[in-house]
């Protein structure tokens, strides 16, 4: 008797904890391998360059798409850890805000990371799924000196979110928002397995703009034009790019 009241207390205990599932997830649009948890709805996982000291990461956040911010500590803490919290604008567009905090208060904007949302973002059967290129981000500096994320290794994360209610000002990424109603820290992850041999390219394959164009060829030929002569059409392409500035000598042209 007394064996079952035990029983049945540990699983009702059981069921009041979140329950969370770690796994190596490799995503299915862009290919990269991420070491990740899912806790209360949210999953929170990180993608690493092979090299040795990288100084970027691609995190990725998937949340209901009702969620008001959604947000990843690098550290596995609230305090003196790089948080990146998320939200969507006014036009559905994803908001990435680096965030630090000494105490348990609204974490304020952090500069030197630079983020990039990239094209495999946005919401994806019914979920918000946020990927950010972070770079500058696998240490960042605070007031408890420069900390760092491990590499290789065991590493803890930690997630937050306020299910409901977005940030007050969603248009800008250095906005006020309220406490989470959800959070957690969760369990250590073995980094080594988050690292991608061909990352760079799966990056660059979701960056959100184009490559930038080839330069324009160079002439072998010097322009000599005869008087009355028309310059040849350009193909569109060019055309429609602006020209280098040249000098052109009037008297050619008279
Ligand atoms: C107005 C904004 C916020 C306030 C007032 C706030 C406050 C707090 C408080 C009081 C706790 C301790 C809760 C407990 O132990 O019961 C806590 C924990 C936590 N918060 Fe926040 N928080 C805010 C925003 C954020 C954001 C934006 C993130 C992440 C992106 C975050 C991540 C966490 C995490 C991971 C924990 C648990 C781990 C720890 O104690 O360090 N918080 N927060």
């Amino acid at each position: 008797m007394q064996f079952k009241a035990v029983t049945l207390l540990a699983a009702f205990a059981g069921l009041a904890q979140a329950q969370t599932f770690t796994s190596t997830y490799v995503d299915p649009v862009n290919g990269l391998k991420y070491q990740s948890a899912t806790e209360n709805g949210i999953t929170f996982g990180v993608a690493l360059p092979a090299t040795s000291n990288p100084t970027e990461l691609v995190v990725q956040m998937r949340a209901p798409a009702s969620v008001g911010w959604v947000g990843g500590s690098l550290g596995g803490s609230m305090k003196y850890s790089l948080l990146l919290v998320a939200w969507l604008n006014a036009q559905n567009q994803i908001v990435v805000s680096p965030r630090y905090a000494t105490d348990y208060v609204m974490p304020t904007p952090l500069s030197g990371p630079v983020i990039t949302v990239l094209k495999d973002s946005g919401i994806v059967n019914g979920e918000l799924k946020v990927n950010v290129r972070c770079q500058g981000c696998t240490s960042w500096a605070g007031s408890e000196g420069t900390q760092s994320i491990a590499t290789s290794g065991f590493q803890l994360l930690a997630y937050a979110a306020n299910s409901f209610t977005k940030p007050s000002t969603p248009s800008s990424a250095s906005s006020s928002l309220g406490i989470h109603s959800i959070f957690g820290i969760l369990p250590a992850l073995e980094m080594a397995d988050a690292q991608n041999s061909d990352y760079t390219s799966k990056v660059n394959a979701q960056l959100p703009f184009a490559p930038p164009l080839p330069l324009l060829p160079s002439l072998s030929t010097p322009l000599s034009l005869a008087a009355n002569s028309k310059l040849p059409a350009l193909p569109p392409a060019l055309a429609l790019r602006p020209l280098p500035h040249r000098t052109v000598d009037l008297a050619l042209l008279s």
